[in-house]
């Protein structure tokens, strides 16, 4: 049984609530479906999830899906954005492709950021993406603003958008630049971009981000439907599919379509819709699908996410890279990193005695969450530093040490692995 420790369930009530709010599902109930479960989910550090059933299927069933995320290219790669790398990783080795982009259009219009420079500093991404293990076959690198069929697909999903909606999800002022504005549309569009037919068609997709992430989520997923030519409900043991542009010979042959799968079935047409009795919904709305593909449309499947929770910065607080040593970049000297650990946020006592006495506070300790989210893997060493503490046995000295070490080494590894990445980057772009 996957256990989860006592600290991420302490803090877990924080994101009990966002779950609640956000109307996400939690992962904790899909937790014995994985078949080889990241740290991120064994910890609950992965809290949340829309949808992703759909990804575990796929996962079991060795159908084709697809692990997505960008990122914007606006300063270095950092701790943060190595959670997203290693859970894309992670999709790529249980049987996901994976597709990376660098938001540089994104970086321009929200930050003001050239699309030359965006370019420039968006390769650090992708070594680190490489560094951390991801394999050029099954993935897919690019730029936002060098994507021809990104850019006509994202300006079609635009007319679906109007300004009301936009409002309704992010609550822009008035003062936003319509670039800033559209660069949302064009994330949606690289959350559909890999079911485009150049790619192999309609496939499930995942996005695993952070909670901030969430209005582009939601407004992808109600594009993706909106995309759909047939809109299917489901009612008791009916389905009632709904055609948005079809006219009257197209249900008609979408019809013969279901009947010709399946005999057994009813299918019936009423002025507004095709209902269809007595056949499996998941094998029905496959039929619609490729029936649509097969007319031209997109057949989107709507996307799924994962969420996890922010790293704390090293001074508490937001990790962020405005607060002078609350962040740890990847590409930073590792001696620096070690240093700003040395000099961390702990959830130790004033005193010696006072920790001996009352023990530490892992849960607020910045130190204790380097070590959880991304230095320890053995499940019975962070256990075994999270009871000590408690009890304490265990000084933030020793912790500290052991940390700013483990950082240390992770960073001359990984920035090795990034020199050596540098010959490959050519052909991930490929
Ligand atoms: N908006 C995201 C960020 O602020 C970056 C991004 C661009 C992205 N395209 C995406 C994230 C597609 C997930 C999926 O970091
Ligand atoms: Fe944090 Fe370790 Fe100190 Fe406990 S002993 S508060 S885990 S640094």
């Amino acid at each position: 049984m996957i256990k989860i420790d006592p600290w991420s369930s302490e803090k877990i009530d924080d994101y009990n609530k966002l779950v609640d709010e956000f109307g996400l599902s939690k992962i904790d109930k899909l937790l014995n479906k994985f078949p080889n479960p990241h740290n991120y989910h064994k910890r609950g550090i992965i809290f949340g999830h829309r949808d992703y059933e759909q990804i575990l299927d796929s996962i079991k069933q060795n159908k084709r899906y697809v692990a997505l995320s960008g990122f914007v290219p606006s300063g270095d790669p950092h701790l943060g954005h190595k959670m997203v790398m290693d859970q894309l990783i992670w999709h790529q080795r249980n049987g996901g492709e994976v597709f990376a982009s660098i938001a540089d259009m994104e970086a321009l219009g929200a930050r003001d950021i050239s699309l030359k420079e965006g370019r420039e500093i968006g390769k650090s991404y992708f070594l680190s993406l490489i560094a951390l293990g991801l394999e050029e076959e099954d993935s897919y690198f690019y730029y936002q603003s060098r994507e021809y069929d990104l850019r006509d697909l994202s300006f079609e999903l635009s007319e679906n958008v109007n300004i009301g909606k936009l409002n309704s999800i992010y609550g822009f002022d008035e003062e936003k630049n319509l670039g800033h504005l559209y660069s949302t549309i064009v994330q949606s569009g690289d959350i559909l971009y890999p079911q485009l037919e150049k790619f192999g068609g309609p496939c499930p997709i995942v996005v695993p981000a952070g909670t901030d992430q969430d209005p582009h989520i939601r407004l992808v997923r109600d594009l993706a439907s909106s995309m759909r030519r047939f809109r299917v409900e489901e009612d008791e043991n009916k389905l009632l599919i709904r055609s948005k542009r079809a006219n009257e010979d197209e249900i008609e042959g979408l019809k013969q379509k279901i009947l010709k799968n399946n005999e057994k079935v009813e299918a019936k047409i009423f002025a507004e819709h095709l209902e269809v009795t007595g056949s499996n919904k998941e094998t029905l709305k496959e039929i619609i699908r490729d029936f649509e593909v097969n007319r031209g449309g997109y057949g989107f499947y709507q996307p799924s996410s994962t969420y996890h929770r922010f790293m704390s910065g090293l001074k508490g607080g937001k990790m962020s890279s405005s607060v002078e040593g609350s962040y740890i970049s990847l590409t930073e000297e590792p001696e620096s990193a070690k240093n700003k650990v040395m000099k961390a946020k702990t959830g130790g006592r004033t005193s010696i005695e006072e920790q001996k006495q009352e023990g530490g506070k892992p849960k607020d300790c910045a130190v204790y969450e380097l070590l959880y989210f991304h230095l320890i893997d053995e499940e019975d060493h962070i256990q075994e530093i999270h009871s000590s503490c408690k009890k304490g046995e265990r000084l933030c000295g020793e912790c500290k040490k052991e940390a700013a070490e483990l950082l240390e080494n992770f960073l001359i590894n990984h920035q090795e692995k990034r020199e050596k990445a540098k010959q490959k980057l050519e052909q991930y772009l490929e």
